[in-house]
């Protein structure tokens, strides 16, 4: 039929829309495969949707439709759904005439107004949770309605997917293998799947037909929308369309899938037998739609539309080819609530009827009793992960804990979060990130190598490999078992290769048999010697390998795949403890340690070890560490554990003893410092140096009038908030002391002057500071800034200014301090000192943050001339600075920074990383300003009318933190993201941070300003 005669223009559906309805409203056309379909718009009400069929329609289906819809409006409670409206004469279903004679249908639904889930950015846990929700809402609503109609013949019907095997030769290599393999799984499965439960169902949530909420923090799912696919089929099938769309697009598609499953769930409960066929039935949907598209593309060749809706269905079937069936059905039970493993109750309850010691498994060894070995994230047993790694070391460690326990086997691990796994291969991108796999399945047994590993029950052999590579498992056997009407596996890790390997499969093996030998590394896949023990309810899909360890958010389903052992031996130093929980931590904070202390983040983290630019939660989640300008060298150095601990162990005390190294770090100091700067005072933290650097100036001026930025923060002492407008201007504040003079914050980008050549404007502003001191009848004291402003927002000096307010305030008589506890020791790249960057010399240099690495150690530097009038006679004694330990650590510092050319590295990343965040700034104008100096950047959010984006900023710290980076904000309107991350901060790493960025960027909350 020409579709010049069928077609309907938006003023004909106006008028069929008034003559039928009598509603006036404005039409626009909507895309529609079959019916011609249009948007109504009408004054305050949320419109209609009128749907005008082409001739010759089938009107049962029409009826089946409107039927369907009829039935939810009045079942469906808490359902949003269109209704039907009936026309004038109360027909849901209205007929015209067209131009050329023909019988035309005519349906007025109301509209469901949102956003389609396409459109929606990002899809989150809890809206494809609130998808499943809405879709079991639906089939619950259903239940009890039935239609000639919703029995008919339908290709998108998961339960007639059989009809693509016609089709396969459209497909060749793995595409042709992975549709082979799923519809034989579907074939083979298909009389178990025909007797599941069957009702009609809405059959096709897919991306363009699921009704979002507007809300762009958060949103939920409304409604689902199109009925046109409904029909009578397994309820399970439904589920899986939900998912087979809702999942693409995402790294992990199974751990996308199961919050929607549990939606479901939530609102129509599934049953066990369903969730068997779940992931066929995910499968067998997507085969429908590329081999659908495939048979179009012969139709079409030219449509790259259809190339564009195959891509993802393609995506998502190739994952879901190598996610394990078995281990996708468990994860759909524990979403569900079920029992995770089938067999979990049972093994359970068998194993509490059996009697095993540890000799039976170590018969030569002649120990029954474990001591427990602490292997997790926080052990300070465990101690740097460089002890860890020399395995000689971590040997000597057992040997010696073997010693004071010489009638234990050491052991331990079920479940314990470890961070031990510095392999590659225990590395993932999930959905949010980098993920790591840190859940240790089974139990180790720490005894020599060679110790002769004997089976605890009857078995037969599934596994007897060389299970080669590094912190892998060597010599590996499994054993599968049979008990009552179950079966269940062992697996024996680190074994010699022999021993291990001289097994076939299929052999079987006798209780109390000798099954294998411990080896020593690196033939044990390079670990100290232990055997790794672990029960399994399944292989999965395992043959020559099964995971020992895994990733945390998989905790649940894993725990009831691999039972504990201890489950066998009943010991309880085998007894995982139980450690406190985080909100437990919380709690007692707030009864018990000061209310202003705040906690970072919406849901706070606990950290329990840091690696060079990373922290590491209890969970073993690695967090990319931008925010930490203290752990200037990268987290616990190496070398800087190492000399505080070594200095700990001989002595500490004040520093009115002679050491060589309180003397070695001013040598190591002044080395950095101009020629002027040669004296030095040791502290303990950044407020302490300001606060000596202000009595320095009232000792050598005798004034007390000191010039500060706006914004500026310079610890947390009395004098210290008295010259922080930071503080004093800030929540709680109460306004700049009487001898406070504030200047404006020299902000070229939205601050008072702007743009180019503001240095010379903004150091007039130091010196209307200096005035108001002299109409005061006072001196000036001091100046002081730091050489780019921290909290304020990473504010960089103008060119000029720093020198020029110098010199006024030298004219004046004042001292001038420059505050290096942030941005000190190489971090700004091109020179040491920040002040180096504007060629100016300070009488005074207040020194914190990253010369202690973390450690509580800060300095004053200052002219032999400041020092010598300082010291009038009044001793400066304090009890910590300048002790030996924080001195060695000093030292060490410094040094790292020269041996490992970290200012160099700080210059090299820090301007890749900036010219990379400008780059981002042109695809992203919300970022308004990109600055700072080498690792001491920041991005400024603003709209258009340079209006600062809290909110926004807010939000991308957040949503980066949720993708394991942290990152802070700051400035006066907390709009700036700070970078300021460890110095040892690769490449790689910016390349990481700027990918999430812009993967946040481009959410709709970050897109919805003006
Ligand atoms: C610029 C500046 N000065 C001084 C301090 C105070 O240092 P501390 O917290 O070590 O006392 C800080 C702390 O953040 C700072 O940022």
């Amino acid at each position: 039929m020409d579709y010049n005669q069928i077609k309907i223009e938006p003023n004909q559906a106006e008028d069929i829309l008034f003559t039928l309805f009598n509603i006036k409203g404005k039409a626009s056309s909507l895309p529609g495969e079959v019916d011609f379909n249009f948007r109504i718009k009408v004054e305050n009400e949320e419109g209609y949707i009128l749907k005008i069929s082409r001739p010759n329609e089938n009107v049962n289906y029409l009826d089946f439709q409107q039927k369907l819809l009829q039935h939810v409006e009045t079942n469906g409670k808490n359902l949003i759904a269109p209704k039907v409206i009936k026309d004038k004469d109360h027909k849901s279903i209205s007929e015209i005439t067209d131009d050329y004679g023909n019988i035309r249908k005519v349906r007025l639904l109301t509209w469901v107004s949102g956003r389609v889930w396409s459109s929606v950015n990002p899809q989150l846990n809890d809206l494809r949770f609130s998808l499943g929700e809405q879709c079991g809402l639906l089939t619950k609503a259903l239940q009890g309605f039935d239609h000639k109609e919703a029995h008919r013949d339908f290709e998108w019907d998961v339960a007639q997917s059989l009809w693509t095997k016609a089709h396969i030769n459209l497909f060749e290599d793995e595409e042709l293998k992975i549709i082979t393999a799923f519809q034989n799984r579907f074939e083979h499965s298909k009389t178990a799947y025909d007797s599941l439960r069957t009702s009609v169902v809405h059959n096709d949530a897919n991306d363009n037909n699921v009704i979002v909420s507007s809300e762009l923090i958060n949103p939920k799912v409304k409604a689902a929308i199109d009925y046109g696919d409904a029909i009578h089929t397994q309820i399970i099938n439904d589920v899986a369309i939900a998912c087979a769309y809702a999942i693409m697009n995402h790294n992990d598609v199974l751990d996308a899938a199961l919050p929607i499953v549990k939606g479901y769930h939530s609102t129509y409960p599934l049953e066990e037998q369903e969730l068997e066929h779940l992931y066929d039935a995910i499968a067998m949907r997507l085969i429908i739609s590329v081999t659908k598209s495939a048979i179009n593309k012969i139709k079409e060749p030219d449509n790259r539309y259809l190339l564009i809706s195959e891509k993802p269905a393609w995506e998502v079937l190739k994952k879901w080819f190598k996610t394990s069936p078995d281990f996708a059905h468990y994860s759909f039970r524990a979403a569900c609530g079920f029992v995770t493993h089938p067999n979990q109750t049972k093994f359970e309850s068998w194993a509490k009827t059996q009697e095993f010691s540890l000799e039976n498994l170590f018969p030569t060894i002649n120990k029954t009793e474990a001591h427990h070995l602490d292997l997790s994230v926080s052990s300070t047993w465990i101690g740097h992960q460089k002890d860890f790694n020399d395995l000689d070391f971590f040997q000597f460690k057992i040997d010696k804990l073997q010693k004071e326990h010489p009638n234990k086997i050491i052991s331990g691990g079920y479940l314990e979060p470890r961070s031990i796994y510095t392999s590659d291969s225990y590395n993932k991108i999930g959905n949010y990130g980098r993920e790591n796999r840190t859940i240790h399945l089974g139990v180790d047994f720490w005894l020599p190598a060679h110790t002769p590993v004997h089976a605890l029950f009857d078995g037969e052999v599934v596994c007897a490999v060389n299970d080669a590579g590094n912190k892998e498992y060597g010599g590996l056997v499994i054993l599968k078992h049979k008990a009552e009407d179950f079966e269940f596996f062992t697996l024996y890790g680190h074994n010699t290769v022999e021993s291990a390997t001289k097994h076939s499969i299929g052999d079987c093996i006798k209780k109390g048999e000798k099954i294998a030998k411990l080896a020593n590394y690196p033939e044990n896949g390079n670990w100290a010697p232990h055997l790794h023990f672990q029960i399994m309810l399944s292989m999965l899909d395992y043959t020559t390998d099964f995971s020992g360890v895994t990733y945390y958010s998989q905790q649940q389903v894993w725990k009831s795949l691999c039972p504990d052992p201890n489950l066998l031996f009943k010991l309880d130093a085998l007894q995982s403890s139980n450690k406190t929980t985080n909100q437990e931590l919380i709690t007692y904070r707030k009864q018990h340690l000061g209310k202003s202390l705040s906690l970072q983040y919406k849901v706070p983290i606990k950290m329990v070890r840091g690696a060079g630019q990373y922290l590491v939660d209890q969970f073993g989640r690695q967090y990319l560490d931008t925010v930490n300008n203290v752990a200037h060298v990268g987290h616990e150095h190496p070398n800087v554990v190492e000399a505080g601990q070594q200095q700990m162990a001989l002595i500490n005390t004040n520093s009115r003893y002679l050491h060589d190294n309180i003397n070695e770090l001013a040598k190591e100091l002044i080395e950095t410092l101009p020629p002027e700067l040669n004296v030095l005072h040791f502290v303990n933290s950044g407020s302490e140096a300001n606060e000596l650097a202000i009595r320095m100036v009232k000792a050598n001026t005798g004034q007390r009038d000191i010039i500060a930025s706006e914004v500026g923060y310079h610890g947390n002492a009395n004098m210290c908030i008295d010259i922080s407008s930071y503080k004093f201007d800030g929540k709680g504040g109460k306004g700049a002391p009487e001898h406070t003079q504030i200047l404006s914050l020299p902000d070229a980008f939205r601050g008072k002057y702007r743009g180019e050549n503001t240095g010379t404007k903004y150091a007039e502003e130091v010196q209307k500071c200096i005035d108001n001191i002299h109409d005061k009848g006072r001196g000036v004291g001091a100046f002081i800034i730091e050489p780019i402003i921290s909290c304020g927002g990473q504010i960089e000096l103008p060119e000029g200014f720093l020198a020029k307010a110098y010199e006024y305030i030298r004219n004046a008589g004042g001292l001038c301090i420059s505050d290096e506890v942030q941005v000190g020791c190489g971090r700004v790249g091109k020179t040491f000192w920040g002040f180096q960057l504007h060629n100016v010399i300070p009488d005074i240099v207040t020194i914190g943050k990253p010369l202690g690495n973390g450690h509580p150690l800060a300095a004053v530097a200052c002219t032999q001339e400041v020092a010598d009038k300082f010291a009038n006679g009044m001793e400066y004694f304090n009890t910590f600075g300048g002790n030996p330990v924080s001195c060695a650590i000093g030292s060490e510092v410094l040094r790292t920074v020269k041996r490992e050319k970290l200012q160099q590295n700080a210059l090299d990343v820090g301007e890749f990383l900036k010219a990379e965040l400008t780059k981002l700034s042109k695809k992203f104008p919300i970022i308004g300003d990109v600055r700072g100096q080498g690792l001491f950047l920041g991005i400024e959010l603003v709209d258009k009318n340079m209006n600062p984006l809290a909110e926004q900023t807010d939000y991308l710290a957040n949503r980066m933190k949720d993708h394991g980076i942290l990152m802070s904000t700051d400035g006066p309107d907390y709009n700036v993201l700070k970078i300021k991350p460890p110095i040892v901060f690769t490449k790689g790493n910016a390349e990481e941070l700027i990918f999430y960025l812009k993967k946040i960027l481009t959410e709709d909350f970050m897109q919805s300003y003006n």
